[in-house]
C-alpha cells in the first residue's frame, strides 16, 4: 500500500510533475526552457540528469530568490531570466539544442497566498493580480475602465452571466468610493441573480479581472509562437492549463499545427508544404487520483504536449487571427 504524504497546505507543489518528466525522459540531454519557472518545481527536477541545461523564465520577481538558489546548486547549468515568456523571442537561442519548453500556466500556491499581490477574493490585500511587469492594476481596471469593456472582460474571460448587472453596480458604487477587494467581492454578491454551490460567486469575476490584468491570451499565443520556433527536431512543446480558455486555446494551436500542412520558410522547396508537427497523445493528461488526493490546486490541471518533427524555424499559423477578439478585449487596457 502507497502511504499517503501530508502536504504542507503553506507550500506549492509542481502539478503533472511525474507525468512531466516521463514524457521529457528520452529527450534528456539538452536545454529545456522552464517559461513558469515559479518556486522551480520542473527546473530542479530536469537538472537532476547531468546532460540538461535550464533557463528558468518568470515574470514575477519574487522567483529571483528561488533562481539564485538553483544557480548556486547547480552552476553552468542553469540562468533566470525576469521576462514576460510572450518575449521569448528576444532571447538568443539559436546556439542551444532546445529539447523541450514547458508552460505550466497561472500563479503559483504561493502567489495566490501573497497578500500583496491580492489575487484572491480571500485576499486581505489590495485588489492588485499583477504577478510582475505589468502596465496596470486589477484596482485601476475596476475603478477607471469604461462599463463596455468591464462587460466584455468579464464575459470573455470569466464566462460571467451577469456581468451587464455587476458591472452597473461597479459603476454606481465607484463614483461614491474607489472599489478594493471586499468592496468587489460584496457587490459581485450582491448583484448575482443565483449564486452557485459549486464556486464562490466571485470566482469567475476575479478570473476574468486576471487574465486582463496579465494579459494572459496574447502572452499565451505569443509564447506558444516563439516556443515552437526555437525547438529542436523531436523537441517537445509542454503545457498545462487551469481554465478552458487557456485548453481551447492550446488545443487548437497543437491540431491545427499537427493536422495542417505548414510552410516552412527555411526548409528546401520540396519541404515547404508538410506537417511539420504532431500530438504526443489525443487526449490531455489529467492527475491521477493521488495527485488529486495530495495536491488539490491540481483538480482542474490539463497537459497537452507537441512534437516538433523538423529543423526549421519559421512556420505559419493562424492562431493570432483565430483569437482576435481576445486579444483586442486585452489591448483595451491600453487606455488606462
Ligand atoms: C503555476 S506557477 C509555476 C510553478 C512551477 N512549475 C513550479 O513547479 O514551481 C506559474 C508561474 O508562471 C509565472 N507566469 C505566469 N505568466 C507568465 C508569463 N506570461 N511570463 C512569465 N512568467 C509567467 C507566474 O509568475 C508563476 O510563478
Amino acid at each position: 500500500m502507497e502511504a499517503t504524504i501530508v502536504q504542507d497546505k503553506t507550500k506549492h507543489y509542481p502539478v503533472l510533475l511525474k507525468d512531466i518528466i516521463s514524457i521529457i525522459t528520452p529527450q534528456y540531454g539538452g536545454t529545456f526552457i522552464d517559461c513558469t519557472f515559479g518556486q522551480g518545481g520542473y527546473t530542479r527536477e530536469i537538472l537532476k540528469n547531468k546532460g540538461n541545461k535550464v533557463i528558468g523564465i518568470d515574470r514575477d520577481s519574487d522567483s529571483l530568490k528561488i533562481a539564485k538558489k538553483v544557480e548556486k546548486e547547480f552552476p553552468d547549468r542553469f540562468i533566470f531570466k525576469n521576462l514576460n515568456f510572450g518575449k521569448l523571442g528576444n532571447l538568443k537561442l539559436k546556439n542551444e539544442n532546445v529539447r523541450g519548453v514547458l508552460f505550466d500556466l497561472g500563479y503559483s500556491f504561493t502567489q495566490i497566498k501573497d497578500p500583496k499581490k491580492g489575487l484572491s477574493f480571500n485576499s486581505s490585500g489590495s485588489l492588485d493580480m499583477r504577478m510582475g511587469l505589468n502596465e496596470f492594476s486589477a484596482k485601476e481596471t475596476v475603478n477607471k475602465l469604461d462599463g463596455k469593456s468591464l462587460v466584455k472582460i468579464f464575459k470573455s474571460f470569466g464566462d460571467e452571466s451577469d456581468a451587464k448587472l455587476i458591472v452597473k453596480n461597479i459603476l454606481k458604487e465607484r463614483l461614491l468610493k474607489e472599489i478594493d477587494t471586499s468592496q468587489l467581492v460584496r457587490i459581485i454578491e450582491k448583484s448575482k441573480k443565483r449564486n452557485s454551490k459549486k464556486i464562490h460567486s466571485a470566482t469567475k469575476v476575479f478570473q476574468a479581472i486576471r487574465i486582463f490584468v496579465n494579459k494572459e491570451i496574447s502572452e499565451l499565443i505569443h509564447g506558444m509562437i516563439h516556443a515552437a520556433k526555437v525547438l529542436k527536431k523531436d523537441g517537445l512543446l509542454i503545457v498545462v492549463t487551469f481554465n478552458s480558455l487557456e485548453d481551447k486555446i492550446v488545443k487548437y494551436f497543437f491540431r491545427s499545427l499537427s493536422e495542417h500542412k505548414s510552410v516552412s520558410r527555411y526548409q528546401p522547396k520540396e519541404m515547404q508544404e508538410e506537417i511539420l508537427f504532431k500530438l504526443n497523445q489525443k487526449k490531455p493528461i489529467v492527475p491521477s487520483n493521488r495527485e488529486l488526493k495530495e495536491n488539490y490546486p491540481s483538480r482542474s490541471a490539463k497537459l497537452r504536449c507537441l512534437i516538433k518533427k523538423e529543423n526549421f524555424h519559421d512556420f505559419k499559423t493562424d492562431i493570432l487571427d483565430k483569437f482576435s477578439d481576445l486579444i483586442e478585449i486585452e489591448n483595451l487596457g491600453l487606455n488606462l
